[in-house]
């Protein structure tokens, strides 16, 4: 290809690849695969390679991450990056309208709303329309220049819609709770220590001198802040500008009157709050006018008219009274410190994960002392941080258990990375009922009602010694258990036996094979595409599956050849009827009917949509995605609406479940 035809080409391919970025990071759209914009991707880096002199900075391939750094190069800038003020309470945000009325008493104030995104915060300076530079916050004057790491991040464009000289905007990195998830999970498989939460990722990966962390990273933005003005006359109309040159914004957003308006957008916020895909923290209430936010101008690091409306702190100070020892599904043991009971956020917390002996190691953590706990979200807490100063003298030393507390048997210590402590008797009643625990759990069989307490009079009866065992079970056996009346047995075995249906990917789950999580249990069924195949695959033909390391593969081919496990799956597959997945299109949504349907009838279409990765249920709460609503909707209609779930017609369902 000669010079020009390239540079023509290379022109093209950068807006289309572009494109598709902007599509898929910013719209969450997507409309070519994954594999076809690999391929535009490939053809750039190739073309560019041949003609360097043609690469620019706005350059898709200038995402990947370049050379290390030795440290980071200091950004001043002309309008300093505040921090914001924050209250805690209604009476505390109606101090502040309070305060601002008598600052500012003759102009109309109307408030901005919008979510509080738990990262780091950014700023990123484009020159006709290229991205320049960006940098941290530092100390709001002078901020780091972590230009390299934040060309990572795929939802902040390299070029926007504007041919102005300068535009500077602000916002928020951050990673999702899933992709934290995955991080973590990594991590722990690789040995390494667990990050303690996604803003601590995000952070983390912005100020890493090696640009390629970043890049492995997925970290994702919201802008929220236009500090050139560019013409606007408020905050509201600095969000659709953003939004209209190209940058990602967070949807939720509202102008507010009064004071009763924000805080039923903040109200309506903290419901959403677990369901949103990434962290936030609160809301912010910004003065709508620009002119008016400016005159009222700042107080120490913190402007006048903005103020972060915080959810309640969730962190507490309390005293660890004991370190108690629980035995997973796999024989690990965990230790869990015993708290003396002290309120987070409103629940009184007595128990906190240490994850494992390593952490009471490199927190010097004693018997008796003073620590910080903490809660995200609604994950178990955890212990922040150890408070030496606060020491009596009595505080005891932690020992290592040599005997499981479960059965009694002594443990075997294993090094890997990290130290591990394992109960090897595998009639362990603790492990029996981790495994029965993890079996019926909702990425599982999805047995309703089947909780903790059940499990527990289940295995400690006799009646159940793997998984498989429930399958069996008839009313009498629930009736024999103690508390357990004439309608709770029948539910008991109708929500057994409605789970028979499970579709291959969740059933692979479900079989607790150690590292074999819902994303494994996936690439397996798209490998090998039966149980059968997969019980029968050598070891090398598991570990050739890209994203299925050594070890995993080692402990698959091993489950598959252990007696037990055989007579396990035996049982299984001779009570369940394991229907074929062919895709994942409604991974985990879950879905309940109300009245009679006239597109097919229940089970048709209940397998159907097992078969694309959905969930269905008998009865509707909080956790149920959809509610079908077919003809003479029973009491499930007013439930449904009372708990704000989606409601689908028929029609509506079948396009969502069609071929
Ligand atoms: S500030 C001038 N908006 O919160 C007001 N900050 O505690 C413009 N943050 O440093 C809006 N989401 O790291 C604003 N939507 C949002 C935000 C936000 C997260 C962070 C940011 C800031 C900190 C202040």
């Amino acid at each position: 290809m000669l010079r020009d035809e390239a540079k023509k080409r290379i022109e093209k391919l950068r807006e289309i690849i572009d494109y598709h970025r902007y599509l898929y990071h910013v719209l969450d759209r997507q409309e070519i695969s994954d594999e076809a914009l690999d391929s535009l991707k490939k053809e750039l880096f190739t073309l560019e390679n041949r003609y360097p002199e043609l690469i620019t900075p706005d350059s898709p391939t200038q995402r990947v991450g370049g050379t290390p750094l030795k440290e980071f190069k200091k950004i001043r800038r002309a309008w300093p990056m505040l921090s914001l003020n924050d209250v805690f309470s209604k009476d505390d945000l109606i101090d502040w309208v309070k305060r601002i009325e008598k600052l500012l008493p003759e102009s109309k104030k109307e408030f901005f709303c919008e979510y509080k995104i738990d990262g780091l915060a950014f700023e990123a300076v484009y020159e006709k329309g290229i991205f320049v530079s960006g940098s941290t916050r530092g100390d709001g004057i002078v901020g780091e220049d972590v230009t390299e790491n934040l060309k990572t991040v795929s939802s902040l464009p390299l070029r926007i819609k504007s041919n102005e000289d300068r535009v500077i905007i602000r916002g928020e990195v951050f990673i999702t709770k899933n992709d934290f998830e995955k991080i973590n999970y990594k991590r722990k498989k690789e040995g390494l220590v667990p990050f303690a939460n996604p803003r601590n990722v995000a952070a983390g990966s912005i100020r890493q001198l090696d640009p390629k962390i970043a890049a492995s990273r997925n970290l994702n933005s919201f802008a929220y802040d236009l500090v050139t003005e560019l013409g606007t006359k408020t905050h509201s109309q600095k969000h659709d500008l953003l939004k209209s040159i190209g940058f990602k914004v967070n949807p939720y957003d509202k102008v507010c009157q009064s004071v009763d308006e924000i805080f039923s957008f903040y109200e309506d916020c903290k419901k959403r709050r677990q369901k949103l895909p990434y962290e936030i923290d609160g809301i912010v209430v910004t003065i709508n006018d620009n002119k008016v936010f400016k005159e009222l101008g700042s107080v120490g690091k913190a402007p006048r008219g903005a103020i972060a409306f915080k959810f309640e702190l969730k962190q507490a100070v309390t005293i660890v009274e004991e370190i108690e020892t629980q035995v997973g599904r796999t024989g690990i043991l965990t230790p869990v410190a015993k708290l003396k009971p002290v309120d987070l956020g409103g629940v009184t917390i007595s128990r906190a994960t240490l994850h494992n002996y390593n952490e009471i190691e490199e927190m010097m953590l004693r018997i008796g002392d003073t620590v910080i706990v903490g809660r995200a979200g609604d994950v178990i807490p955890d212990i922040i941080e150890v408070l030496p100063e606060m020491r009596t003298g009595k505080e005891r030393k932690i020992l290592l258990p040599s005997r499981c507390p479960s059965c009694g048997k002594s443990v075997k210590q294993e090094r890997k990375g990290s130290l591990i402590i394992r109960c090897v008797n595998r009639d362990c009643p603790d492990r029996i009922k981790r495994g029965l625990e993890h079996f019926v759990s909702r990425k599982a069989f999805n047995i309703v009602g089947l909780g903790r307490k059940v499990v527990r009079k289940l295995v400690e009866s006799g009646k159940v010694k793997d998984p498989a065992d429930i399958f069996f079970l008839n009313k009498e056996d629930f009736l024999n258990l103690e508390g357990f009346a004439d309608k709770m047995a029948d539910n008991a075995v109708k929500a057994i036996q409605s789970a028979k249906e499970i579709s291959i990917d969740k059933l692979i789950f479900s079989l607790g094979i150690d590292g074999v999580g819902e994303e494994t249990a996936t690439l397996l069924r798209k490998n090998f595409g039966t149980i059968d195949k997969i019980a029968k695959a050598s070891r090398e033909e598991l570990s050739s599956i890209k994203d299925i390391g050594e070890i995993t593969a080692d402990r698959i081919y091993n489950w598959f050849r252990d007696d037990r496990n055989i007579e396990f799956l035996k049982k299984l597959k001779e009570k369940t009827k394991i229907l074929n997945t062919s895709s994942n299109l409604l991974k985990s949504r879950r879905f309940v009917f109300t009245g009679s349907l006239s597109i097919g009838s229940r089970e048709e279409i209940k397998r159907r949509i097992i078969s694309i990765g959905g969930d269905v249920s008998e009865s509707l709460n909080s956790n149920t995605d959809y509610l079908v609503v077919g003809n003479n909707p029973g009491s499930k209609l007013k439930k449904a609406r009372s708990l704000g779930i989606v409601e689908l017609s028929e029609k509506e369902l079948l396009e969502m479940i069609k071929e």
